[in-house]
């Protein structure tokens, strides 16, 4: 057993011209200490796949079908009591901006005591000190007087260690990071994701990381979801995945990466852009942008157009792509036909 198995995943959005399928069918599996990475297109679901592992969808939306099994217990459901010591105390959440989690108007030092006394049962300052421990663990230079200085005071980069130190607080085993760089400094994002990496790995917690970065996931997670229109459509072990894409969208991705291109030329998009989610298209979702849709021989392959296609196994991967399973289809044939 895993110890997060997220299951059939499906959330909705209820709006007035009807129910915007957010996430379909999305299923994956998180080991003890493992780190996955889940990236895709802006619009793709990502984020509320994080917000929906710690029930944190907000209305008009909500989980309309799927488990969320999380060591063994069922989130989906659960009471909000009960959610809220698995939520922040074994799970927790590194967000984009950093002032979704720091409130303003308290230092630095009161809301990790704050956080501490919410979970634990213990006095100020024994909270303090762990605190204290806490900023060590995450390089901040003079720590001791960080706790007493507000958000404002520090620059973008010490607010996203302060930001790790909280999720690291309570000694989580999962922490879910939702593009926990891109506000910063391109010069600062590589300094804190090693800071994450390694914290997670010395602590053995295990991390979900959402980014547009295929060059970060490929360095820091050991497996990867590509998420396309609110569906997983490839995972597997990212350096596979990385290295032999199945998927003509993520053999997309990884082609508009810019070393990917010719310098001085543009950069390989994909053309087109995702459908909105309210209004998909038929079929595979990603048919109308898709180079693959004709066999080589020209004629078309129609269940791109007709049928969702399912996961079919490569190696230790899977990609959701009626191509892929025709091609394995063909190459299986000719085995059979010479093993007679
Ligand atoms: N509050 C909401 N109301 C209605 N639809 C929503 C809401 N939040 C998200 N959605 C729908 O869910 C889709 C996925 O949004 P999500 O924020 O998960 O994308 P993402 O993959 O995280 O994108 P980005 O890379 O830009 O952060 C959106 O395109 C939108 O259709
Ligand atoms: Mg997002």
């Amino acid at each position: 057993m895993s110890l997060l198995e997220v299951n059939q995943l499906d959330v909705r959005f209820a709006l007035r011209r009807g129910d915007v399928k957010a996430l379909r069918d999305v299923s994956f599996t998180l080991d003890r200490g493992e780190r996955l990475g889940i990236v895709g297109e802006s619009g793709a679901g990502k984020s509320v796949a994080a917000f929906s592992l710690l029930n944190l969808i907000a209305k008009p939306g909500y989980i309309a079908g799927g488990s969320i099994r999380f060591d063994g217990q069922e989130l989906i459901g659960m009471r909000d009591r009960h959610l809220r010591q698995i939520r922040g105390n074994r799970i927790s959440m590194i967000f984009q901006d950093p002032m979704m989690t720091l409130n303003p108007v308290l230092s630095i030092g009161e809301q990790m005591v704050e956080c501490l006394k919410a979970h634990r049962r213990i006095g100020r300052r024994e909270a303090r000190a762990i605190a204290l421990r806490k900023l060590e663990q995450v390089h901040i230079p003079s720590p001791e007087a960080r706790l007493d200085q507000y958000p404002h005071e520090l620059s973008g980069g010490m607010r996203q260690r302060v930001i790790i130190a909280i999720a690291l607080l309570l000694d989580p085993d999962i922490i879910i990071a939702d593009e926990p760089t891109t506000a910063l400094d391109v010069t600062i994002q590589a300094e804190i994701m090693d800071l994450l990496l390694e914290l997670c790995e010395k602590h053995n917690v295990g991390l979900i990381l959402i980014t547009h970065d295929l060059g970060v996931v490929s360095q820091v997670t050991q497996r990867m979801l590509v998420m396309y229109a609110g569906r997983v459509i490839e995972q597997g072990p990212t350096r596979e995945i990385i290295n032999d894409p199945q998927h003509p969208y993520t053999q997309g991705l990884m082609n508009a990466l810019p070393q990917m291109a010719t310098p001085g030329s543009r950069l390989n998009q994909i053309p087109g852009s995702m459908p909105s989610l309210d209004n998909l298209p038929s079929g595979c979702a990603f048919h109308p942008r898709c180079g693959f849709t004709q066999r080589p021989d020209g004629s078309e392959r129609t269940a791109c157009r007709s049928e969702v296609p399912g996961f079919v196994a490569s190696g230790n991967c899977q990609a959701a792509c009626h191509m892929v399973a025709e091609m394995q289809d063909q190459e299986r044939i000719p085995a059979q036909e010479t093993s007679r």
